[in-house]
């Protein structure tokens, strides 16, 4: 089938601070035709559709159009599960912002939803798609640092009420630096070491709240219903161990972001967060961290590229890489990772995955 034939029209909901990327992306990467926007505030996603030159539409007629065959879920994480449930009953595959859902039970009900209607569930990270990531995994297959060990993934800031325009429910369950932060980290290490077997760790709550000093919000008082700081221990199925720092509570620090630590060497992962590089690698006995060369690929602002890939692998007939069931596996880690530090236990993972099959060179080039 040509790439023509393999375009999924794309019906945006949630026109917030993330939905431009979306719309500029969505318009131009492969398998994708954006042709409709919604928000809960229609006059946010009039606004986008005067922008971007398409249809703007309320929630329900974007969901009934037989025009949209993908809904890409851009709303706040707490509305997530409604709507990309309500997108697969109206029989629209769905790719949906992270996290998938803001509990487990919840993100297993929109898995088990997609599988019974025979549609796709895709779901954001899909930075590891990118030229950066891919760099690192290829790296690791390759056998370049060796067995991997260990790695560390440090996450460390001071919240985003410093700059985003709504900054409210990132206090919220379902949010906190794990559910907004930790996807991107923990993506990236399942894309590098594969699955999860269980975790440990501790969680503690700093602020009872925040004062925003965003322009659009400047001094609202944000109350924190969430943990904002979390040290925890991983171990994957495949051996290797991690540890994982993920904080809103940290003004300053000198940390790196992912590192992955083999036998025969240490590789520095680029910030996750992101598309592209710089990936560096120092191998036993070397003096100095060297640069490696980045895979062809995305290396800019490419979100979205998880629903392009989604939209190529439903005309191929194989398995899309940022699928419902990684970020299933992300969120059981999120919710174990919370009752670890209640327990203060050992929490396995229910959940389990396969891991994303690597970009052939010629797919990533994109
Ligand atoms: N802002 C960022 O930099 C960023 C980056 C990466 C990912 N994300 C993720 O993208 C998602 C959206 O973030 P954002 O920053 O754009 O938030 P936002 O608050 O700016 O925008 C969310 C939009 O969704 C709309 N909305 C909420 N509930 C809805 C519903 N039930 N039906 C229809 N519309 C609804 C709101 O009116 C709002 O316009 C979140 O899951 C976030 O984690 C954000």
């Amino acid at each position: 089938m040509g790439l023509q034939a393999a375009k999924l029209r794309v019906g945006i909901i949630g026109c917030g601070n993330i939905s431009g990327i979306y719309m500029k992306n969505c318009r131009v990467l492969p398998g994708l035709k954006l042709v409709a926007c919604a928000d809960a505030l229609p006059e946010r996603a009039e606004a986008k559709a005067r922008e971007h030159g398409i249809d703007a539409l309320s929630v329900d007629a974007l969901l009934e159009s037989p025009e949209i065959d993908l809904v890409v879920d851009l709303t706040v994480p707490a509305a997530h599960s409604l709507v990309n449930q309500r997108a697969l009953e109206a029989g629209k595959h769905v790719y949906s912002e992270k996290p998938l859902a803001v509990t487990r039970a919840e993100g297993e009900a929109t898995v088990a939803l997609a599988e019974s209607r025979g549609l796709r569930v895709g779901c954001a990270p899909d930075t590891f798609l990118g030229a950066g990531l891919q760099t690192c995994i290829n790296l690791i297959d390759q056998g370049v640092i060796g067995e991997p060990v260990a790695a560390v993934a440090f996450m460390a800031g001071h919240g985003p009420e410093s700059w985003h325009p709504d900054p409210a429910f990132f206090y919220k369950q379902g949010a906190g630096p794990m559910f907004d932060m930790g996807p991107y980290y923990l993506t990236t290490l399942i894309a590098m070491l594969g699955p999860v077997a269980r975790i440990s760790g501790v969680a503690r709550k700093s602020f009872a709240e925040r004062i925003a000093t965003s322009e659009a919000r400047k001094g609202e008082r944000l109350p924190v219903e969430v943990p904002t700081h979390y040290a925890s221990t991983l171990e994957f199925a495949s051996g290797p161990v991690a540890s994982l720092l993920i904080s809103f509570d940290v003004w300053a620090h000198n940390l790196p972001r992912i590192e992955v630590y083999g036998s025969e060497g240490s590789l520095s992962v680029p910030d996750p967060n992101t598309f592209g590089g710089p990936v560096r690698v120092k191998l036993a006995g070397d003096a100095e961290w060297r640069e490696a060369p980045l895979a062809p690929g995305y290396t800019d602002n490419s979100r979205g590229l998880g629903a392009s890939d989604m939209a190529l692998a439903i005309a191929e007939g194989r398995p899309h890489r940022a699928s419902g069931q990684l970020a299933l596996h992300v969120l059981d880690l999120m919710e174990s990772a919370q009752e670890a530090y209640e327990t203060a236990q050992y929490v396995k993972l229910r959940s389990s995955v396969t891991r994303p099959a690597p970009l052939p060179v010629e797919k990533a080039v994109g």
